[in-house]
C-alpha cells in the first residue's frame, strides 16, 4: 500500500493513519509482519517501522515511538507493506520495506519472489554491500542505490522512472512493488509483474481525463548488467501529463495498492496496472511508462470507477469477516444469478460467453484448472458439465497441471476458475494455455484482476469481496456460476430441455434453501462443543456429486481449525481408509437423496458395522434420523442432485467455523496461510 499527497496538507499521523488503516485492509492477504517507511523531518532520511505479526501490532509499535506526528508535509509519500513469508522466517529484518542503506536513500516493498536474486546478491555484496536481511526483497533496493550511483559517478542523474526502469532490466521473477527515494522526496514508483498493483486517484476537481496515455520508446534500451545508462534510452515522450488540469497543478491524493478493497474509502476512481507498466507519480501527476516495449502493447490504462461498496469491506455484525460471508450466501448466490437466468423461459444469458458460446461448443475437451477452494468447484460441477455439453471434461490442479505440462491444443477450452483472479499458479497455467492457442474462460470474483483481463471471456461470479482467508461464498458462487456455463452452453440443445429447466427451478430456489441451512448453527454448536471438541481427526464420505462437498469441507476444516480432516470417496473406504474407523474417529458422511444414495447408505453400514457412529448430512425428514447407529444428523432441503451439493457445504462450513472458533483462533487469519497466494 502506497499513499502520496500533493498540494493536500497532511500531518506526519494522518499519512501513518491513512498507511496504517489501508494496511489492515490487505492484511488477509498476508500477515507475517508489517511495515511503514516515511520521510523524516528533514528528508535526508526515511524513517522505517517494522513489527513482526498482524498490523495492529505495528500500531502499537508506531505509538511508542519518539516520532513528531504534527509535522505537515503538502508533498509526502509514504509506503506500507504486510507480508506474507517466502524468503527468510518472519522476523523484524525481514520485514518489508527493504532499504538499500541505513539512511534509507531506497525503500522498497514487494509482492513477489525474485528468482535470481541470489546472483544478484553475490553481485551487490562483491560491490560493497552489507545484507540485513535473509530475503529477496532487499536485493531490489539495494540494486537500485547501485544502479543510481553507476550512473551518478558517469555524469548521469536519472530520474526515478528511468532509474526504475534500469532496475527492471536486472529483475527476474514476479513483483508487485513500491520504491521510494530520499532522492525523489514526494515520488514514487510502483510497478507490477504478475503480481497485482493499481492506483486509486482522489481529487475534489472532476478528472479532466478518464484513462492514461501511456508513454512507450522507439529503441530498445540496452540489457547489459548494470551498465546500461540514461543515453542508451532514446524515446520519444508520448505521455501524456495526467491530472494537471491545464497546466494548473491540483490538489490531488494517490493510492497504490495489491487490492481495491483497501482504496475504497478514500475513492472510487482506480487504474489497473498491466504487467511491466511502471506507475511514477510526481508533482500531483500520474504517468505510465513501458519497462520493455512489446508488439501487444496496449497505449490506454482507463480510469475505472469502482462498484464495490464500503460496508461490503466491513465485518458488520459479525464476529468474523467469515462468518459474515457464510451467513451471506443467500445475497452472493443470488447476486451470482442477478440477471443472467430467465426463470419463466427457462433460459441462461451470460453476457460475457454469449460470441464464444459457438466456438466453446465445438472444442475438442473443456478443461478446469485452478487452485483449493476453486479446484473443489470445479470437481463439484464436472459431472454436470459433462453431461450438458457431451463434451469431455478434465480437472487439474494449476500446480500440477504445469508440472506435467499437459497438451494442450489450439481447439481445447480451457475454464481457470479463481476467486481473487491472482493466483500464481493459476494464472502462469493461464498463459501456458494462451500460448498454445486454447481458448480461454475466466470464472473470477475480483473485477479487474488478472485472471479477468487475461482471458478471452467468462464469467464474473459476483460474490462480492470475500476477505476471510477460508473460502465460503466464492465456493457456492463459483458452483452456481460454472452450472450457469453448461446451461448455456447447452441452451439450444432440445434433449436436455427438461433437465435444463428443472435445473434452473432449483437455482431460483438455493437462495431459500441457503437460509434453511443456516438455521443448523445452533445444532453445529452444539456438536463442536461436545463430540466434536479436541478430536485430533475426522473423516468426511461422499460419493458422486458428494465427493467435492467431502474434499471442501475437509479443507475447511483443516484450514481454519488445524484439525486434520480427510474427504473419502465412499466408494473407496473399504480400499484403505476403513481400517482408521473404530468408536472414536468422528465420521460425517453425506447421504442425500440422489442416485447414488443406496450406495452412499452401504459406506456408512460398514462404517457402523465397525463400531463407528456417524453423523449424517441427510435431507429434510429421512428416515436415516431414526437409525439409532447414526449418532446424530443434519437435515437439509433437497434439491436437484446436481445442486445438492451447494447446500451441502455449508453446514461444513459453519462445523470449521465454530470447531476453530471453539479453539480460540483467529477464524480470519489462520496461521500460515494468506488469501491470495501470489507466488509459485
Ligand atoms: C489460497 C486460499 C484458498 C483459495 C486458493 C485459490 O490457498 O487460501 O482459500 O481457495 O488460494 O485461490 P483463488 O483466489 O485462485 O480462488
Amino acid at each position: 500500500f502506497g499513499y502520496v499527497n500533493f498540494l493536500v496538507d497532511k500531518t506526519r499521523g494522518e499519512i501513518i493513519t491513512t498507511l496504517l488503516d489501508g494496511l489492515q485492509r490487505l492484511e488477509y492477504r498476508g500477515y507475517d509482519s508489517a511495515g511503514i517507511a516515511i520521510d523524516d523531518d528533514s528528508r535526508n532520511s526515511t524513517m522505517i517501522i517494522r513489527e513482526v505479526g498482524k498490523v495492529n501490532g505495528l500500531r502499537e509499535k508506531v505509538a511508542a515511538t519518539d516520532l513528531d506526528s504534527s509535522v505537515v508535509f503538502d508533498n509526502h509519500c509514504g509506503i506500507a507493506h504486510t507480508r506474507w513469508a517466502t524468503h527468510g522466517s518472519p522476523k523484524v529484518e525481514n520485514c518489508h520495506p527493504q532499504r538499500s542503506d541505513p539512511s534509507g536513500e531506497f525503500v522498497v516493498i514487494h509482492n513477489g519472489i525474485i528468482t535470481n536474486f541470489q546472483a544478484l546478491k553475490t553481485l551487490l555484496t562483491s560491490k560493497g554491500f552489507q545484507f540485513e536481511s535473509e530475503t529477496d526483497t532487499e536485493c531490489i533496493a539495494k540494486l537500485f542505490k547501485h544502479v543510481y550511483d553507476t550512473n551518478l559517478k558517469a555524469g548521469i542523474t536519472l530520474d526515478f522512472n528511468e532509474l526504475t526502469k534500469q532496475v527492471l532490466f536486472e529483475l527476474e521473477g514476479t513483483y508487485g512493488l513500491l520504491v521510494k527515494s530520499t532522492h525523489f522526496p514526494g515520488e514514487v514508483c510502483g510497478t507490477r509483474k504478475g503480481s497485482p498493483l493499481l492506483v486509486g486517484v482522489k481529487t475534489e476537481k472532476k478528472l479532466k481525463v478518464d484513462f492514461v496515455d501511456v508513454e512507450f520508446f522507439t529503441e530498445q534500451q540496452t540489457n547489459e548488467l548494470l551498465m546500461a545508462t540514461a543515453q542508451d534510452n532514446l524515446r520519444t515522450s508520448q505521455s501524456r501529463a495526467f491530472l494537471a488540469d491545464d497546466g494548473i497543478p491540483m490538489p490531488v491524493e494517490f493510492f497504490l495498492s495489491s487490492d481495491p478493497a483497501s482504496v475504497i474509502q478514500h475513492t472510487k476512481k482506480v487504474l489497473f496496472l498491466e504487467d511491466d507498466d511502471i506507475a511514477h507519480i510526481y508533482d500531483g501527476e500520474l504517468h505510465i511508462h513501458r519497462a520493455k516495449k512489446s508488439a501487444e502493447d496496449t497505449t490506454v490504462r482507463p480510469i475505472q470507477t469502482l462498484e464495490m461498496e464500503l460496508n461490503e469491506i466491513m465485518k458488520g455484525p459479525y464476529k468474523h469477516f467469515m462468518q459474515k460471508e457464510i451467513f451471506e450466501q443467500p445475497d452472493s448466490t443470488f447476486n451470482t444469478m442477478r440477471g443472467r437466468l430467465d426463470f419463466e423461459n427457462n433460459i441462461v444469458t451470460l453476457g460475457g460467453l454469449r460470441s464464444f458460446l459457438p466456438t466453446i461448443r465445438r472444442c475438442r475437451r473443456i478443461l478446469m484448472i485452478a487452485c483449493g477452494t476453486s479446484y473443489h468447484s470445479c470437481l463439484a460441477t464436472r459431472s454436470i458439465f459433462e453431461e450438458l455439453t457431451e463434451i469431455p471434461v478434465t480437472v487439474d490442479l494449476a500446480s500440477d497441471f504445469l508440472d506435467r505440462k499437459s497438451p494442450v491444443f489450439r481447439d481445447d477450452t480451457c475454464v481457470f476458475v479463481s476467486q481473487s483472479g491472482e493466483t500464481a499458479d493459476s494464472i502462469l497455467a493461464l498463459q501456458y494455455c494462451l500460448e498454445r492457442g486454447a481458448l480461454t474462460v475466466g470464472i473470477v470474483n475480483s473485477v479487474g484482476s488478472s485472471m479477468s483481463r487475461q482471458t478471452h471471456c467468462g464469467v464474473h461470479i459476483n460474490a462480492g469481496p470475500e476477505i476471510g482467508v477460508a473460502s465460503t461464498k466464492a465456493y457456492t458462487s463459483q458452483f452456481i456460476a460454472l452450472v450457469m456455463v453448461a446451461l448455456s452452453l447447452s441452451n439450444d440443445s432440445i434433449s436436455k430441455a427438461r433437465r435444463h429447466a428443472e435445473i434452473i427451478q432449483g437455482l431460483q430456489k438455493i437462495p431459500e434453501q441457503i437460509k434453511t441451512v443456516l438455521k443448523l448453527e445452533d445444532k453445529i454448536k452444539d456438536l463442536c462443543n461436545t463430540t466434536l471438541n479436541n478430536q485430533k481427526s475426522l473423516l468426511l464420505l461422499g460419493r458422486g456429486y458428494q465427493f467435492a462437498t467431502a474434499l471442501e469441507g475437509a479443507l475447511k476444516i483443516k484450514e481454519i481449525s488445524y484439525m486434520h480432516s480427510e474427504g473419502v470417496l465412499a466408494g473407496e473406504l473399504k480400499h484403505g481408509v476403513l481400517a482408521l474407523v473404530d468408536d472414536k474417529l468422528p465420521i460425517i458422511a453425506f447421504a442425500t437423496r440422489d442416485s447414488l444414495f443406496p450406495k452412499t447408505m452401504s459406506a456408512i453400514e460398514q462404517v457402523t458395522a465397525r463400531d463407528g457412529r456417524p453423523i449424517v448430512i441427510c435431507n429434510e425428514g429421512d428416515a436415516i434420523a431414526k437409525n439409532e447407529k447414526v449418532f446424530a444428523t443434519l437435515e437439509v432441503p433437497e434439491t436437484v442432485d446436481c445442486l445438492q451439493g451447494l447446500l451441502n457445504v455449508i453446514p461444513l462450513q459453519l462445523m470449521s467455523y465454530w470447531l476453530a472458533e471453539n479453539k480460540g483462533i483467529d477464524v480470519d487469519f489462520p496461521r500460515n496461510l494468506a488469501k491470495s497466494v501470489t507466488v509459485e
